[in-house]
């Protein structure tokens, strides 16, 4: 368990105010309160991290592309998925922000759809330890306020 940090608390206090004004479950540009306050309960570790590859080869490369730089061939028409190897997390660069996008899907026009239903809570945070692995700078392992968000 990791502990809570002093930017987890405050981003705590921010859930209920941002809760209220966001619809619930989607997952918009500027990320969630509600993400960053959510801690990730499976650890980095190279199980997962390999778990969470097999999954993203199955559910996500169409669109994401196989290095997920966005650039999967079949990606609907008029879909753009994000590049998810560079610095910018439009929906916010917290574990628990990475989680909600993928649960939910990525509003507010849900080009792309959650996995609510299909996928469980450990593949999910499964996918989310692959998917930090994939930056170019990958992130540090999880230490109390160090990501911030590049919006
Ligand atoms: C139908 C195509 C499609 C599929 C399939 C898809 N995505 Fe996405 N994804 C998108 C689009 C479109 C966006 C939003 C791009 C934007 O910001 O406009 C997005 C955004 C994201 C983001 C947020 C990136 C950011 O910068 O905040 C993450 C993380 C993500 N996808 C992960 C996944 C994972 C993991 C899977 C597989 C479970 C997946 N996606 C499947 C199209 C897709």
């Amino acid at each position: 368990m990791l502990r809570v940090s002093w930017r987890g608390k405050l981003g705590f206090i921010f859930v209920w105010l941002v809760a209220a004004a966001a619809s619930l479950g989607a997952q918009l540009p500027g990320g969630s309160a509600a993400g960053k306050a959510m801690k990730n309960p499976v650890a980095r570790t190279a199980v997962s991290i390999k778990a969470g590859e097999s999954l993203f080869q199955k559910n996500c490369v169409f669109c994401h592309g196989p290095q997920g730089l966005g650039d999967g061939k079949l990606a609907p028409k008029g879909v753009h998925p994000a590049n998810l190897t560079d610095e910018t997390w439009v929906r916010g660069a917290s574990d628990g922000e990475i989680h909600e996008v993928i649960l939910n899907g990525a509003g507010p026009d849900f080009k792309m759809r959650g996995v609510k239903g299909r996928l469980s809570e450990t593949d999910i945070w499964n996918l989310v330890n692959y998917v930090r692995t994939l930056a170019k700078t990958p992130s540090p392992l999880p230490k109390p306020s160090t990501t911030q968000n590049a919006y």
